[in-house]
């Protein structure tokens, strides 16, 4: 796959993106010493185990062990193919790709580039349509009587699907556009009883739905009427999945990050309605429940969001199971729910922007909202009803992960229903932790194996770890990152300690394919330090890519006395571990020669083992005995 694109266009591309920018377009970095680190968008955590190195070009994460360079960190968080995401990347930064040309051959892997093609001239059809047309000027007015103005016709591309049955699909098919793409991008339908084909989406208001990087991806289309179905989306295409996109997320993303914070609301016209109220990190589901991708995808900007529902949806057992799976993603949870079967737009008409922004103010913890949603219809003036409250609400409490909050909320609760404070808590402990919802599916979007004990970590590789103590490891990985620097170090370790550097065989594969780079590099002119992602991109298999870049990525001293003082460690602690090595070699073929009773080499060998034994107590008695 590779293949295809010129190693030189790829050096450009990668060059031209930089690491810490396109990671930084996904999640929130904080800078700590040269590198920068992350809660990791690729498995849940509460802790940042996720590091980026500017330096390297290199992401690395210490839980899960995802790892590798820019191309690595698109293909696995967009769930793409080297090609597709060389190719958002060369878009990215500008650069025309071969093939680009739309005369040019196309490949099969372009299909998703295509849809989006026709999604983009659908958009386009369609606020022509909205704007221009004389059927148009009905659906104009009808946004219009709905409070949508100029601006957010703009702002969210809205169209309008004429009411004939093969408008845009004339208009497309026209511009070069074919229908089996426009099919597949879920625009045009097939006949079944006749040939032809006719337009999924016709007389309806149209809604632009937006990917994270401001693609079309899909529409949703509302009546102008009471008709029913109100609201007729896409079906799932290459480029669309409903549970993975979020209405509103490329206008609103920017002010997320900023502020830590996303409101979420239930429709298309909640969100435009927020938006104009000035509330611009508003985005919604798209009318379902809330699932774990959505999740995942608004905890890589946000800290905190707060469900804007109406106390119907609010209340439904999915929806909370989408709010828990919010919690679960490491986001503050906060429910602001809306009198009167109100929606976050109703409320901006009625009530004004104000009220709306108080309302958002005063939304309640997750837990508080659910404990609420416990105990509404329970008569608490009887002894009765205060059991059965306390019970649903000691499962409530026994949800919260935080030790510390659980039984502050026990006593709380207690004190609330008038029962006996060590009998809640010990309610609560008998439920045990029950939620929130299960942390992490073992497979998600980004099609990977995850699991929450971290059975991926690099830590963890085996064969890696079998006998070898951990300092010497932490010091073939120093030596690692030191080669990186200066190669020829590894030259003078190999004087130092012989032929054998290294213990761990993965370590010996990575120090060749450094040698082997900075070789290659210095016939290319380039001397000094070896570029890290193209030894990386030398190695067959993931687990040693992953061991690479996790051994490059931690920080090493900037000066040369600095690096002189730690390579001299490294050697001794290795030195200390090869002799050791010998040592237990030798004691081996000690008692081996003892049984077969041959003295003469039994006694030559003891002489020499005593004499390696007193040269390591000599030299490294003082690091204090065994390791
Ligand atoms: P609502 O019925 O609350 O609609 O559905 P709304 O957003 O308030 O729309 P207006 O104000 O009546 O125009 C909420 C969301 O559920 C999805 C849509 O995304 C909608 O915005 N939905 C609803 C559908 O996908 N299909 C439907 O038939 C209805
Ligand atoms: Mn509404």
């Amino acid at each position: 796959m590779r293949g295809q694109l010129r190693d030189d266009i790829l050096r450009e591309i990668r060059s031209r993106n930089d690491i810490v920018e396109v990671i930084s377009e996904y999640v929130l970095l904080k800078q700590t010493g040269k590198n920068y680190k992350a809660l990791c968008p690729f498995h849940t955590e509460r802790t940042p185990s996720f590091v980026v190195s500017p330096e390297r070009q290199l992401f690395h994460c210490f839980g899960c062990g995802a790892s590798g360079d820019v191309f690595a960190f698109i293909m696995k968080l967009e769930n793409m193919s080297f090609p597709e995401a060389a190719r958002l990347l060369a878009e990215r930064a500008g650069i025309d790709l071969p093939g680009d040309g739309a005369s040019g051959p196309r490949r099969e892997g372009d299909i998703k580039a295509l849809i989006l093609e026709a999604n983009e001239a659908a958009a386009d059809y369609f606020n022509w349509a909205l704007l221009q047309t004389r059927q148009g000027a009905t659906a104009l007015d009808y946004l219009r009587g709905r409070g949508i103005d100029e601006d957010d016709i703009v702002r969210f591309k809205l169209g309008y699907a004429p009411p004939g049955w093969d408008s845009l699909y004339k208009a497309l098919t026209r511009k070069g556009l074919s229908p089996e793409i426009l099919e597949a991008a879920g625009l045009i339908i097939k006949r079944k009883e006749s040939r032809g084909f006719y337009d999924r989406f016709r007389n309806r208001v149209m809604f632009t739905i937006f990917d994270l990087h401001g693609r079309v991806v899909g529409f949703g289309g509302r009546v102008l009427d009471d008709s029913q179905p109100k609201y007729l989306n896409s079906p799932e295409t290459a480029v669309f999945s409903k549970g993975s996109s979020l209405y509103g997320i490329s206008v609103a993303r920017d002010e997320i990050r900023a502020s830590g914070r996303a409101v979420i609301v239930e429709g298309y016209t909640d969100v435009i309605a927020a938006h104009r109220a000035g509330v611009r990190t508003a985005v919604a589901s798209l009318g379902t429940a809330l699932t774990q991708n959505q999740a995942r995808l608004l905890a890589r900007y946000a800290k905190e969001v707060v469900l804007a529902y109406d106390a119907d949806f609010a209340g439904e057992a999915a929806t909370i199971r989408g709010m828990d799976l919010l919690s679960a993603a490491g986001l503050q949870v906060k429910v602001a729910v809306f009198p009167g079967g109100k929606d976050p737009d109703e409320v901006i008409r009625s009530e004004g922007r104000d009220a709306f922004v108080s309302m958002l103010d005063g939304a309640r913890p997750l837990v508080e909202y659910k404990l609420d949603l416990a105990l509404k219809d329970i008569d608490l003036s009887t002894l009765q009803g205060r059991v059965a409250a306390a019970a649903r609400a000691a499962a409530v409490v026994a949800g919260i992960q935080n030790a510390v909050e659980r039984l502050e909320y026990s006593r709380v609760m207690a004190a609330r229903l008038n029962v006996p404070e060590e009998a809640f808590i010990e309610e609560v402990r008998k439920l045990g932790r029950t939620g929130p919802a299960p942390r992490v599916p073992s497979k998600d979007k980004f099609g990977q194996n995850r699991n929450t004990t971290g059975n991926t970590h690099v830590e963890g590789v085996s064969h890696l770890r079998q006998g070898v103590p951990a300092k010497v490891i932490k010091a073939e990985r120093g030596l690692l990152r030191l080669m990186l620097e200066e190669p020829d170090v590894y030259i003078a370790v190999r004087r130092e300690l012989g032929e054998v550097v290294f213990s761990c065989d993965e370590h010996r594969t990575i120090a060749a394919a450094i040698m082997d780079e900075a070789r290659n590099s210095e016939r290319g002119g380039v001397t000094g330090s070896v570029d890290a992602a193209s030894v990386i991109s030398r190695l067959a298999d993931d687990t040693l890519r992953a061991v690479a870049t996790g051994a490059f990525i931690e920080d090493i001293p900037v000066s040369p006395e600095g690096r002189k003082e730690i390579l001299s460690d490294y050697i001794k602690v290795l030195k200390e571990h090869l002799m050791r090595e010998r040592i237990r070699r030798m004691e081996g073929e000690l008692k081996a020669l003892e049984a077969s009773g041959d003295t003469a080499k039994f006694q030559e060998l003891l002489v020499e083992w005593q004499e390696l034994r007193s040269k390591l107590d000599r030299e490294f008695a003082s690091f204090g005995g065994f390791m």
